[in-house]
This record gives structure tokens, sequence and C-alpha cells, in this order.
């Protein structure tokens, strides 16, 4: 998506710079100058270890030092069609939209809804795998649909990011969609306040915002993913043991956060994440920290402010959220001019995560050194690319990730 500096100054260098020219001056994109660095140990043991003690470890420290602690009350969630089945694109998919209704048992009074578009191959004997991602710009922007309502939360216009999505080529390959638009759900906003979106569902008496160590805004929309999953646990057209969590730059950081969480996605990929999703801090190229801090810090728990220009201070860093997420299929893919992304740090992270699917004797990736542009590599559950082109989600990459699917999914 779009990075995070003033627009009148980024139209004003835009005209004489080129776009990735009006990255902060401290970013640092030679390799030369990347520091020495030890990564944290994965310290995996067996894999009864790892399961019963050292993978919750892992994640306290993810919630404790970059995400912050997503509340576990109970949530009863509601739905309300709004729309649908109606058959489209030539009767070869089924369209829904659905209102869902998310609220937490310890507090009935307080509630959070948001709209969710479903698409489905028609006319299948068994239910659908499935992607579920969430969308920058609102469920119209997916496709030019007209069908599709205007996301409550606004947006851009309808099928703007119709390329972004290939909605019929997952059709036609047989896997469904389910998407939400981030605004929607907590908006993406640099004054957020956490005043809106669920964190004030779970507030105390006179809480305003979320402790130090509480979850911000990446928390709260991998929660609403999570609780769309158990909702389609349900449903008549999608198989919920086959869903894939999808997302692209801040919410693939996000897609991230919710299946290391939630060990009920088959699968998860991470589209072009960089900082704070799949590369690695400790390398300190590209986005960092503290470059994070001001315009987008709500995305991570206060905590993780402490960090900024320390990384390497950090006792957790990214290998060990892909390490969380085995032994399910995780599909890494970053961009060659996606340079603020870390394609390079995103590679090496995925390389360091291998030790916890060796423990499920599932292979790492058949490469050892980073990939050529376009030359896809995968194992039985883990995959990446390097694309050439922009920080962007194309028909290349959804191409590679049904055809990983199509192992990860296989009955
Ligand atoms: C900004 C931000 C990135 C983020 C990206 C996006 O560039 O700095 O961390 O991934 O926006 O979400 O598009």
């Amino acid at each position: 998506m779009m990075r995070v500096f003033p627009s009148l100054t980024l139209s004003f260098l835009a005209l004489i710079l080129p776009l990735g020219a009006a990255e902060p001056a401290d970013t640092n994109y030679d390799e030369a100058k990347v520091p020495g660095y030890t990564l944290p140990e994965l310290e995996t043991g067996s894999r009864t270890h790892w399961e019963k003690t050292r993978r919750a470890e892992v994640m306290a420290l993810l919630e404790k030092h970059v995400y912050g602690k997503t509340p576990e009350a109970a949530v009863e969630i509601t739905a309300q069609l709004l729309e649908g089945p109606t058959k489209v694109f030539d009767g070869i998919a089924v369209r829904r939209q659905v209102k869902l209704t998310f609220t937490p048992k310890t507090q009935p009074d307080r509630a959070l809804g948001i709209e969710v578009l479903l698409y489905t191959p028609a006319n299948r004997k068994e239910k659908s795998p499935a992607f579920l991602g969430l969308n920058f710009s609102g469920n119209q922007s997916v496709h030019p649909d007209p069908g599709i309502r205007m996301s409550p939360a606004g947006g851009k216009a309808r099928g703007i990011y119709e390329d972004r999505w290939q909605v019929e080529m997952l059709l036609k390959r047989g896997y469904g969609l389910v998407t939400a638009h981030r605004d929607d759900i907590d908006p993406d906003n640099y004054r957020n306040d956490f005043g809106d979106g669920p964190h004030p569902l779970f507030y105390t008496e006179g809480q305003t915002k979320p402790a130090e160590e509480g979850w911000g805004s990446i928390g709260a929309w991998a929660w609403a993913l999570s609780q769309t999953r158990k909702w389609l646990e349900k449903d008549e057209l999608i198989d919920a043991q086959r869903l894939a969590v999808i997302g692209h730059s801040r919410l693939g950081k996000t897609a991230l956060w919710a299946g290391a969480q939630d060990q009920n996605f088959a699968m998860v990929v991470s589209n072009n994440s960089g900082s704070g999703g799949a590369a690695l801090y400790r390398r300190c190229y590209g986005e960092r920290i503290h470059h994070m801090l001001k315009p987008v810090g709500y995305w991570f728990c206060r905590n993780h402010a402490r960090y900024a220009m320390r990384e390497a201070e950090m006792p957790v860093d990214q290998h060990m959220l892909l390490a969380a997420i085995a032994p399910r299929g995780l599909y890494v893919a970053s961009a060659t001019e996606d340079r603020w992304a870390d394609p390079k740090g995103e590679f090496l992270a995925l390389k360091a995560a291998e030790p916890a699917y060796a423990l499920y004797d599932l292979a790492g990736l058949p490469a050892t050194a980073w990939p050529p542009p376009n030359q896809p590599v995968s194992s039985a559950r883990l995959g990446y690319h390097l694309r050439a082109g922009k920080h962007q989600v194309t028909a290349f990459d959804w191409k590679r990730y049904l055809d990983f699917a199509d192992k990860v999914m296989a009955k």
C-alpha cells in the first residue's frame, strides 16, 4: 500500500524523485552495512517440548515485545445475512454478504459489527477450501461486481484492487474468498486512540486504552480474522479445516500474527509483509522500528517502542513468529523493488524457522541461498518466492499461492 508520509511532501517529491527515494534518510539499503547479528535461539528441543512448553514461551515473547496480548474472553458471534446467496460470474460462483456481530461474553452490552463478503465456487458436492484475508479499501474494492455492498467504513472505488485479489482465478481453481475491510474492524489511522474497534469491548471500568503490553491494531485485525474463522466452522459452503489466512503488507503482518495465534488456520500467506511481518528486525535493512513509531506505532503494543534503534536487544525476532506457524503451510513472498520490506530478510527469517518444521519431519525450503527473481521454491509446507516488481499482490503471486494451497489442502 501507500508509504506513510505526509502526502504533500510525497506528491512534491514524486515530481522530482522516484517513489522509493521519499523514504527516511537513514534507511539502509546497503547489504554491506547490515550489522552482524545473532538471532535468538528457537530452542525447539523435542516436538513434545516445543508443543507443551517452548512454543507458548515464544508466543508470550511475541505478545510482550511486539504485538501485545489479545484478550482471551470468549466471544459470541451472531450473523445476519445481508445479501445472497446469489449466483455470479456466469454461474461459476455464489456471493454472500453477512454482518457478523462480536459480543464478548464478559461484557454482553458491548458489540462490534463487521461486514464480510464471501465468494464460493458454485455447484460443489463438497465444501470448498478458501482464502480469508482483510482488504485495505472496502469490500467493493476487490472486484467490479456491482452487487458488492459498499463497506460501512467507506474506502475506495469499486474494483480498484481487482488485480490484487484475482477473485475469479481463485474461484476457477476451486477456492472461495472471504474478506472484510480493515477499517470496518479497527480504523487504521495514526490518530488511533483505541476508542473504537474491538479494544473497548474488553476494557475494564474506566480503561481508555490498552495496557503497555496490550494489543494494538494488528492484534485487533488478527482477532477479527480468528473470530471469522470460528464462525466459518458452521458454514455450509466453506470448509473451515482448509482455510488459508492471507494478507499484503501491514495486512500480511496481520495474517502472520493471526496464523501464529490461531492454530486452526491450515495455511498462512505473507505477501510483502516486511518490518513487523516476515522480515528479520536485526538486519536493520529497509523499514525499522523507529520508522514505524510515529506513523503506525499503534499497530503494535506500546512496549515495542522500547526497541527503536535497539533491535539487537529484543528477546525475539521474526523467525520465531514464522516458527510458531509450524507444522502448517507457510508461504512468504517478497518483491525485488520492495526494498523497504527487506525481501532478503523475509527469506532469511523463513530459513531460520525451518527447525520448527523439522520437528514434524517436514523439509525446509529447497534453497540454501536467496533464490533469484521469479523462481519460486517450496517444500510440502514451506514456500517462498521473490517476484520481480513492486510492493503489490499480482496474478503471479496468486498462482503460486494456489499451487501451494493445492499441496497443503489436499485431502
Ligand atoms: C507502510 C509501512 C509498512 C507497511 C506498508 C503497507 O509502507 O511503513 O510497514 O507494510 O505501509 O501496509 O502498505
